[in-house]
């Protein structure tokens, strides 16, 4: 219910980090609705904000009491210094992250086995939706750890071992889960690479982790168009092969026979594995588990062995593998999706549309639910497919409670108008979470009056990869929203917001925002690469761990993050580097230079605008820009297809060569005003790149 006066609590920090609560007229503030604040875990700001001092003064007693419900094989340490150790600073030393060392306990354990000795045997864990409507299933916990154990003892056949990298490959069924927990449970790193990237992009993941295994599946609908997963998948291990990683074994799931689809695709998936099969490489997933045994016995981890790398874009354009420890990565993810849906193991269902591939899906898919013995949906489709009501559709059969997506995909449904939802009754929602980007407060009201009847909470949570879980969010029964505010920090976060001095910014103010000490979830170091971990995150503000995001804090204390400061974009909630789109532009022989920038989309948030530069005599023709795009789609993905490819004579550029994004970006823009020029080398460059875009938009 919005509240447009009355008395808001509003925080400020001081020295010591300690809320001080001010009462202030607030606009525009959401209350939490009373059928959320009566159930919540957290209700009301009085509890969020005894809660959130207890978790940053005291971490140990904070999180030792919640670690406390899971099972630890060796115990917690008893020494209040070794439960969380830590150095921020590189000028100190080497940046090290440490939770509760000495403990070993096993996350696959914890979100499986403890859930059955507990009673839950029979509660299902995934409600599981095709692509196609007509597919559908579900799996019980025990079902679930039956699979895991099976698959465990088949990957230990094949000669996985702790530590070992597993690349996994697959869409959004079942047996994704399975093996990722599967992993986990033996002691394996697995590196999921999203289902929507190239052969290339695949490839470049698979050598960077050292992984000789590759979990995939022939094929997936995506709406009407069958992807052929394992055609990718051979031509990757192929790739990888020749630049010296031999994947040894190749597990893939039979998926294509089981689902709906046409006879005409079916037969093209049976010539497909005809043609690129391996006998020596390629196992069927049923053949390895067929007989496998049920029984497995768990591997116990010590609390920071590696539970999982996952790729994210680097600004230099190189991805970096994300390590997540496990022990840390448990207690956060399990604790987030507790406090930031809210959850109620007796009555939620949950939903979430992310892609497992991503850090989402991971933590808010797999780990996060199942750790708090949630019952969720598993979707494999779009929001499109076949209508733009598929969302209503399955929130309304499945009763759906809690419901977690992305703006841009709350965007694409807001052009269907305001009575897409009237034929459901989603009156069992309760909170709507949002993540990737910032949420523009239009979508952001859409999502709450429209989907949400004005009856729910809505979570707009910030985080990264790198963090493991949410960061900044509100709490559904505590938190007084504003619409396009990540509001305040979750539990153990200390953010601050540093001018470009590294001064920090206290009260109103905007600038980076960055954290002082470490929550359990962080991320420990890059794959295989811990100095550009402290460069990249540690070494422009020493003491502090930089997100690479901008910030602000309103006169009330609320966060509101404005996006990428580094040469990043986000595509329809996809991080990308202007670096990789550029490396891939500039492999074409006519091109000699380009310059990515990114562009305000209506939908996507962001789309690509590529200026190229082309060698002497080459002609940029519809024929290049073609292929160009059609480089990026096959070397990257085709979620980074750029929407303009501008020819550009000549780039701005400083006098010492480096290249004005600045200015490139106003141009894409259309904006006259270019700012400070003065340290621009030839500035008659831009007269002509302006005349080119003029040129561009008049043939669109
Ligand atoms: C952006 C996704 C504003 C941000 C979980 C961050 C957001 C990047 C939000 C991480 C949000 C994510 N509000 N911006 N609620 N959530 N971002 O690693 O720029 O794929 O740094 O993790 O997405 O993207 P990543």
């Amino acid at each position: 219910m919005q509240s447009r006066m009355g008395a808001i609590l509003c925080n400020l920090c001081n020295e010591e980090n300690i809320f001080i609560f001010i009462a202030v007229a607030m606009s525009d503030v959401y209350s939490p609705p009373e059928r959320v604040a009566v159930e919540s875990h957290c209700r009301g700001m009085e509890t969020y904000k005894a809660m959130y001092k207890e978790s940053v003064e005291e971490p140990h007693k904070f999180w030792g009491r919640i670690a406390e419900q899971f099972f630890w094989k060796k115990p917690l340490p008893t020494d209040l210094n070794d439960f969380m150790k830590y150095n921020f600073n590189v000028t100190e030393g080497p940046i090290k992250i440490e939770w509760m060392s000495g403990a070993q306990t096993n996350i696959c354990y914890n979100a499986l086995d403890r859930n059955v000795e507990n009673g839950l045997g029979d509660r299902v864990a995934f409600y599981w939706v095709g692509n196609n409507p007509e597919d559908k299933g579900q799996i019980t916990y025990s079902e679930l750890l039956a699979d895991v154990c099976k698959f465990s003892n088949a990957l230990e056949n094949i000669g996985v071992k702790k530590g070992d990298r597993v690349a996994i490959y697959m869409p959004m069924i079942t047996e994704l889960v399975v093996a990722m927990l599967a992993c986990a449970r033996i002691g394996a790193v697995h590196s999921i690479v999203f289902g929507g990237y190239s052969a290339d992009s695949l490839a470049t993941r698979i050598c960077d982790a050292g992984a000789k295994i590759l979990i995939s599946a022939d094929g997936v609908y995506r709406g009407t168009k069958m992807i052929k997963l394992l055609e990718i998948a051979v031509s990757a291990m192929e790739k990888s092969a020749e630049q010296g990683q031999e994947v040894t074994h190749h597990v893939c799931v039979s998926h294509i026979p089981r689902i709906t689809g046409s006879d005409a695709e079916q037969q093209k998936n049976e010539e497909t594995i005809a043609r690129v099969w391996n006998d020596k490489r390629d196992l069927w997933w049923h053949e390895v588990m067929r007989d496998s045994s049920t029984e497995h016995e768990c591997a116990w981890m010590d609390a920071e062995d590696p539970l999982f790398m996952l790729y994210t874009s680097g600004s230099t354009g190189k991805p970096k593998g994300v390590l997540h420890s496990t022990a840390g990565y448990l207690l956060y993810a399990a604790t987030t999706f507790k406090y930031s849906f809210d959850h109620q193991p007796a009555n939620d269902v949950y939903w979430c549309t992310a892609d497992i591939g991503w850090i989402t899906g991971h933590s808010y898919v797999t780990y996060g639910p199942l750790l708090n013995a949630a019952t969720s949906v598993l979707f494999e489709g779009t929001p499109f497919h076949p209508t733009h009501k598929r969302c209503w559709e399955i929130v309304n059969e499945y009763r759906v409670s809690k419901f977690y997506t992305a703006p841009t995909a709350i965007r694409a449904l807001m052009k269907f108008g305001d009575d897409q939802t009237k034929d459901y009754d989603l009156s069992c929602l309760k909170v709507l979470g949002t993540v990737g980007e910032p949420i523009n407060p239009e979508a952001w009201q859409w999502y709450h009056k429209i989907v949400g009847n004005s009856q729910c909470s809505i979570s707009d949570t910030y985080w990264q990869t790198e963090t493991g879980g949410h960061i900044i969010t509100p709490l559904p029964g505590a938190t007084p929203t504003k619409p396009g505010s990540a509001c305040f920090p979750f539990f153990g976060v200390v953010p601050e917001i540093l001018d470009e001095e590294g001064k920090v910014i206290e009260g109103e103010g905007e600038g980076y925002i960055v954290f002082k000490q470490p929550w359990p979830g962080i991320m420990r170091t890059v794959y295989g690469d811990h100095d550009r971990f402290e460069k990249t995150y540690f070494s422009k503000f020493p003491g502090y761990y930089m997100s690479g995001d901008g910030a602000k804090r309103d006169k009330d204390g609320y966060i509101w993050i404005t996006g990428r400061i580094d040469d990043m974009l986000n595509c329809s909630g996809h991080l990308m580097s202007t670096a990789q789109i550029e490396s891939v532009l500039v492999e074409h022989p006519d091109v000699a230079e380009s310059a990515v920038v990114p562009i305000p989309h209506n939908i996507k948030g962001e789309a690509l605008y590529c200026f190229v530069t082309l060698n002497q005599n080459a002609e940029f023709t519809q024929e290049l820009v073609t292929k160009l795009r059609n480089m990026i789609r096959e070397k990257i993905a085709p979620f980074a297809s750029p929407d303009f490819i501008q020819e550009a004579p000549g780039l701005p550029k400083t006098r010492s060569g480096k290249i004005m994004r600045r200015v490139l970006k106003k141009i894409a823009n259309d904006d006259k005003d270019l700012g400070d020029i003065s340290t621009m080398a030839d500035s008659s460059v831009v007269d002509v790149l302006v005349e080119k875009r003029r040129e561009m938009m008049e043939k669109k």
